[in-house]
């Protein structure tokens, strides 16, 4: 008999970062800010992170594009490693994400590509500790998810390196 497993995900949506905690709010204006500064030269697409950590501290981050294509990096992972390279020890407790384009306008919240919820989903195994997501487009709706493992099921962990 074939067992039919269900994967549910909960999403809180939001119509206006005024319906934010303030620290929420304050994750994502900083995200925006460091949109700005992205390198897309090519996609013309800026996505802008910012990480909030235990200690409280704030590390930004923005996609990194390069002209051979697939050596550029995205937004969430500029965060991750250079949080991962400065504060090895310090858990991530969110990460607000956000993405602007002065060539078209987005007014979906942004969904982090698969690559990129598996760097944040190994912080979230590294510390035992899950990381909360709060995304955005230009404009419009938020999107606030728990855990990345929450977008993520079925990645693949340490655990399937030692044959469990
Ligand atoms: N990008 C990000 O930085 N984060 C995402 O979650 C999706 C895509 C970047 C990669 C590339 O520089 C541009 O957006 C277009 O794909």
């Amino acid at each position: 008999m074939v067992k039919k497993i269900e994967i549910r995900v909960e999403i809180d949506e939001y119509d206006s970062i005024g319906e934010l905690t303030d620290l929420d709010a304050r994750l994502l204006e900083a995200a925006g800010k460091a949109a700005d500064t992205a390198y897309a030269p090519y996609s013309h697409f800026n996505v802008g992170a910012a990480a909030l950590l235990d200690n409280g501290e704030i590390i930004v981050g923005n996609n990194q594009e390069n002209v051979a294509y697939p050596s550029g990096l995205c937004a969430e992972r500029v965060v991750m490693f250079s949080v991962g390279a400065h504060h090895p020890d310090v858990p991530v407790k969110a990460i607000a994400i956000t993405a602007k384009s002065e060539e078209f306008g987005i007014d979906e919240p942004l969904a982090p590509c698969g690559a990129c919820r598996q760097v944040m989903v190994e912080t979230e195994k590294k510390h035992g500790q899950n990381i909360r997501i709060i995304l955005r487009g230009q404009k419009g709706k938020i999107h606030v998810v728990n855990s990345v493992s929450d977008i993520l099921p079925f990645s693949f962990s340490s655990d399937k390196l030692k044959g469990k």
